[in-house]
């Protein structure tokens, strides 16, 4: 029996991929290589597919039959929020497209196990900075859309038939496990202050007047090994768990603010940093945290990696793709 790990060459993927070959799970990583990179993949064979081409279902069946596959991790997916506001039914053909091809394949080979990235982006902007899997989900843009009917495709599916499912919401993604699995794309708060490091350039700080003790957001950061290891809680709870779909926060429960992140880049890079203030990016809220109870209570997982070791990870990572480490 193998898990077959879709976007599995990409940056969260390569970590759980990396995970599932040292504890000896036979893996298989289908990716189209859009982002990811053949040599993240840790020797698990790959196999180049385009999870939207036409015959997607069918290649992917005849590969989880080829490797004997009874588990699926789906990560493949597009993520910028800016990018699915401007081509908005080109991320629903990805993402929502996409996964129809996958629980068709899941269908046709018999697959019984299913772990779904999906994201914090389903809460959208919500009247309260702690959230659990109970707050009423409303997206604010077309990824968290992709990513919400992405969860109502799996509940629906799992409700008829015998796959079982976990939906991970995750939370504010950083830092590397290993320096060269870090994430090669400067997207999130981490990465975009490194890489404009790199450049000489200040970091930019997106409002300093929200209702937080230093003014600027905040939000609940998970190091990418933590969150990798969740896929594998998941995984095994769903060898025994009756219920069928769940859903789960992936996040640590405490917080930090841009600022704070700021300061530990600072402290571990040895450099300092002066930010630059700019008006508020439409749609951020304040605060947004996990509440991170139901993924402790039911997977017995909890991120233990903290703000400092996601950062550190991060930076040794960012020193080993320019060449520097
Ligand atoms: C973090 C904080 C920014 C960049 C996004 C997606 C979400 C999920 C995770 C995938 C915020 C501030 C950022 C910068 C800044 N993605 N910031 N200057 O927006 O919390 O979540 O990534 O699933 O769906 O929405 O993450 O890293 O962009 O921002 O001040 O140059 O840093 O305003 O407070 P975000 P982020």
């Amino acid at each position: 029996m193998s898990v077959l790990v879709t976007g599995g060459a990409g940056y969260i993927g390569a970590h759980v991929v990396r995970l599932l070959v040292e504890r000896g799970t036979p893996v298989v990583v289908v990716d189209d290589l859009s982002t990811g990179a053949r040599d993240r993949v840790s020797g698990a064979p790959l196999e180049a597919l385009d999870l939207t081409d036409a015959r997607a279902a069918d290649r992917l069946a005849d590969i989880a039959r080829a490797h004997d596959v009874d588990a699926i991790i789906h990560l493949a997916a597009k993520k910028q929020v800016g990018e699915s506001v401007m081509r908005p039914s080109w991320y629903y053909r990805q993402n929502v497209g996409g996964l129809v091809n996958v629980l068709d394949a899941v269908d046709r080979a018999g697959i019984e196990r299913f772990v779904f990235s999906s994201s914090a982006a389903v809460y959208g902007a919500p009247d309260r900075a702690i959230v659990d899997e109970t707050v009423d989900p409303r997206p604010i843009n077309p990824y968290g859309e992709t990513k919400l009917v992405g969860e109502w495709m799996l509940r629906d599916v799992t409700r008829v038939g015998d796959l079982r499912a976990a939906s991970l919401r995750y939370f504010n993604v950083a830092g590397a496990g290993w320096p060269e699995l870090g994430d090669p794309q400067a997207l999130n708060l981490v990465t975009i202050v490194l890489d404009r490091m790199e450049r000489g350039e200040r970091p930019v700080v997106f409002g300093r007047d929200f209702d937080t003790p230093d003014g600027t957001g905040i939000r609940d950061y998970v190091h990418v090994l933590d969150l990798a290891e969740a896929h594998l809680a998941a995984l095994d709870h769903l060898r025994h768990d009756r219920a069928g779909y769940a859903v789960f926060n992936v996040g640590t429960g405490t917080s930090a603010s841009v600022l704070e992140v700021i300061r530990e880049i600072e402290r571990v890079s040895g450099r300092r940093l002066e930010a630059e203030f700019v008006e508020r990016r439409e749609g951020d809220p304040a605060s947004l945290i996990a509440d991170p109870t139901r993924i402790r209570t039911e997977l017995d997982w909890h991120g233990r990696r903290s703000l400092r070791e996601i950062v550190a990870s991060a930076w040794e990572a960012h020193r080993h793709r320019v060449g520097r480490a």
